[in-house]
């Protein structure tokens, strides 16, 4: 009994210093809604956001911190994954929080691209955000020396920090896309959005970032807002799990590009360490079985919404007047239409961290 004891004394100790072995120091985010901490809100771009109150943020917080979710992000999982703690919205180390283990720039609604690109193309009006990707990256140069002041001290915090790049490029085929773009028009942007995301983790790297993690784009065509807006009687137009296949191909070929842009980034710089994270088939995977998976109510359908069939409705859109949310949010994939629910994204990061969908490996 004795010794029974003391080699579990030994097993909890050493366990106890495997988890304790921290693989990242520090975390730093860049992106939009997806990975948004708190920016949005902090911005002053709309009096009153919804995603400032409640059903917002609901489920784990247990109030509204400015993510676009019912509770965590994906960020937050990977945070929580490292032993991190939750990263912190950039806009709030302004108003003077702390930032030890990294900081979060991700705005929602942010593009790749700068907002004058679709100021000239007529298409300023609907940005709900300015804090594009490079606007981000300034941030990121603006609180650099706070952290570090010799190349040599940037170069040791920043090797073991982990580079979070996205996801960021959906708003700048969401943007166009609701305002009725076709198809083409979409294709012809996503040379110009790789090349901000491929050249903005350039400059991280130069600024002494070592391990990226570069997301791809979700499976669009089975969110409840394209679902909504893109409805068609045409059955050829969905696949076998209802989702659009014309959108989910466009993301794949978003995702494709992006692949192949990363394999040349990682030519050019052979020290670092760049993934892919493949959010598209990590959500797939609950897609094709929902319930295998607690989605009971189904992945198509939002939890929070004002009514239609995927209860998306964009005049009744979630924290609107006329819209709920569901009692279960765990029973659904989607949440509000266009974002998905913390138990979509602790799948989808699950699949990232444990899972086969960080390539290579994290
Ligand atoms: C973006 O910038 C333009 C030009 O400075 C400004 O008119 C617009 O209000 C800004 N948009 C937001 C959402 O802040
Ligand atoms: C959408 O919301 C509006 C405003 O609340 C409501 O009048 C309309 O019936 C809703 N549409 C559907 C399909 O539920």
């Amino acid at each position: 009994m004795k010794q029974f004891y003391f080699l579990c004394m030994l097993c909890i100790a050493s366990f106890g210093a495997v988890i304790s072995t921290k693989k990242y120091d520090s975390i730093f985010s860049f992106g939009d809604s997806l990975a948004d901490t708190g920016n949005f809100i902090r911005t002053g771009a709309l009096a009153f956001p919804v995603i400032a109150d409640l059903p917002y943020g609901e489920t784990f917080f247990r109030r509204a911190t400015g993510r676009c979710s019912n509770g965590r992000l994906i960020v937050d999982f990977i945070a929580e994954a490292y032993g991190l703690p939750y990263l912190p919205p950039y806009l709030a180390i302004e108003e003077g929080l702390t930032h030890k283990n990294g900081v979060n720039f991700a705005v929602a609604g942010a593009t790749a691209l700068d907002a004058k690109f679709y100021a000239d193309k007529k298409l300023g009006h609907v940005l709900w955000t300015n804090n594009s990707l490079s606007v981000q990256l300034g941030w990121f140069k603006k609180l650099k020396p706070t952290i570090c002041h010799t190349k040599q001290e940037c170069d040791n915090y920043f090797k073991k920090s982990l580079f979070l790049v996205g996801e960021i490029g959906g708003n700048d085929y969401n943007y166009p896309a609701f305002g009725g773009g076709s198809p083409e028009e979409l294709k012809a942007l996503v040379p110009l959005v790789l090349e901000k995301i491929i050249s903005t983790a350039g400059m991280l790297i130069a600024e002494g970032a070592v391990e990226l993690l570069v997301p791809g784009n979700l499976p669009i065509g089975c969110s409840s807002v394209y679902l909504t807006i893109f409805q068609t009687p045409d059955k050829s137009a969905y696949d076998q799990y209802g989702c659009l296949k014309a959108h989910n191909s466009f993301a794949q070929y978003h995702n494709n590009q992006l692949k192949l842009a990363l394999g040349r980034l990682r030519k050019k710089y052979p020290h670092t360490k760049i993934m892919y994270a493949d959010y598209y088939n990590a959500a797939k995977q609950y897609v094709h079985t929902p319930r295998h998976h607690g989605f009971t109510n189904g992945v198509l359908v939002a939890c929070c919404g004002g009514g239609g069939p995927f209860n998306f409705n964009n005049t009744a859109r979630c924290g609107h007047t006329g819209s709920e949310a569901c009692t279960n949010p765990s029973t659904y994939a989607n949440w509000d239409g266009i974002h998905l629910t913390e138990a979509a994204y602790g799948y989808i990061a699950k699949g990232l961290i444990n899972g086969p969908f960080t390539i290579p490996p994290i």
